[in-house]
């Protein structure tokens, strides 16, 4: 089965998309290791508890249960689930396995960065979004009030288990909400993979597997040589924030509860394609074929009680802000963008009132 590797400066590992991986996870569990620590939330347990306690095959292990929800992603969950691997006795040959959608990931992943400064930790995305995205690459972290992610760290996995099997089990809300962070994918770098989505979004949307396995590889296939090529977003790794600096606006500004973090993706899509088209970037052919496509995998939730200005004054306190300097990831066409910064504040306001409109 397909397997896609990272490597950056620190570590190499494989992101590998397999039916049933799970049975095969003993081969990726590293030799030394004391005891492990499962991190997850309950809905995932009930659905998969049996394969997981049978992968691991009477290895000493806790199973860490984490609330789940991206208004849940914060220090001091973090904090709690360390003190439960105090308590259960973890030390540094302690391996943390994060087995749930990409909110549990980020957090598992993060955890394992700073538990006694450092352990390992081995990812098994349960959810689209996770798979195709937050769980390959290293990137872990936790909300502040004041914004998405802005505590984190860079903490690559020891390999990452993607079963296409496992989305069956998926709400049809997540497993959409997942979808566009495939086509995201496909904006920035693949028009075959924006044309799958396009075309073919019927079989995508009913989860036919030769699809689904189809788009998944792509986009993993992707993310990891983005990642191989700049780890730390120095540069090239900006291209996959395309649709976020307007999604995690959004995000921020509905306490992240209203929206799920795909569909603010969307939304953010949504604006930045707009803002193209009204920055001179993109041609009106692919942005409207853009703008289509979004449409394709909706609808998302209503955004009552949002206004541009809102979404523009949380931009400030976004991560990719430099020197006061807001930066957008923009299309010239279908699979290739730009990163603009200084874009006039009127023209943003333009571009995300226009998403507002649509939605
Ligand atoms: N989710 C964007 C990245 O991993 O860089």
């Amino acid at each position: 089965m397909p397997s896609y590797t990272v490597r950056t400066s620190t570590a190499q590992y494989d992101a590998i998309v397999e039916r049933n991986i799970l049975s095969r996870l003993a081969e990726y569990l590293p030799a030394r290791i004391s005891q492990i620590f499962v991190v997850t939330t309950r809905d995932v347990w009930n659905y998969h508890a049996k394969a997981m306690e049978d992968a691991l095959d009477g290895r000493k292990h806790h199973v860490l249960f984490f609330p789940g929800g991206e208004d849940k992603k914060r220090m001091s969950e973090v904090e709690a689930l360390a003190e439960q691997m105090m308590a259960a006795g973890a030390d540094r040959a302690s391996l943390v396995i994060g087995f749930g959608g990409g909110i549990v990931t980020d957090v598992a992943g993060f955890l394992a960065a700073i538990f006694l400064r450092g352990i390992p930790v081995l990812q098994i995305p349960t959810t689209l979004l996770g798979q195709v995205d937050a769980a390959v690459g290293g990137k872990t972290g936790v909300n502040l009030v004041s914004g998405k992610n802005l505590i984190g760290s860079f903490h690559q996995p020891l390999a990452v288990l993607i079963d296409p099997e496992v989305l069956r089990t998926l709400p049809e809300r997540e497993y959409r909400a997942g979808l566009y962070e495939v086509l995201k994918c496909g904006v920035i770098r693949s028009k075959t993979l924006f044309d799958q989505m396009a075309f073919q979004s019927a079989d995508i949307l009913g989860q036919h597997p030769g699809i689904v396995e189809s788009i998944i590889c792509e986009s993993v296939r992707i993310k990891c040589e983005v990642v191989t090529a700049d780890e730390k977003e120095g540069d090239l790794r900006r291209i996959l924030n395309f649709g976020h600096t307007i999604g995690h606006a959004l995000e921020a500004e509905t306490k992240y509860t209203r929206f799920l973090h795909g569909e603010a993706v969307a939304f953010g899509m949504n604006a930045a394609t707009h803002l193209a088209h009204l920055n001179g970037t993109l041609p009106l052919a692919d942005c409207n074929s853009i703008l289509s496509c979004i449409e394709l995998f909706g609808p998302i939730p209503k955004l009552e009680g949002i206004s541009a200005d809102m979404l523009l004054g949380r931009l400030a306190s976004d991560k990719k802000t430099l020197h006061g300097k807001v930066h957008f990831v923009l299309p010239t066409r279908i699979g290739e963008v730009t990163i603009v910064t200084g874009i006039d504040t009127g023209l943003i306001r333009q571009a995300t009132a226009a998403a507002l409109a649509a939605s």
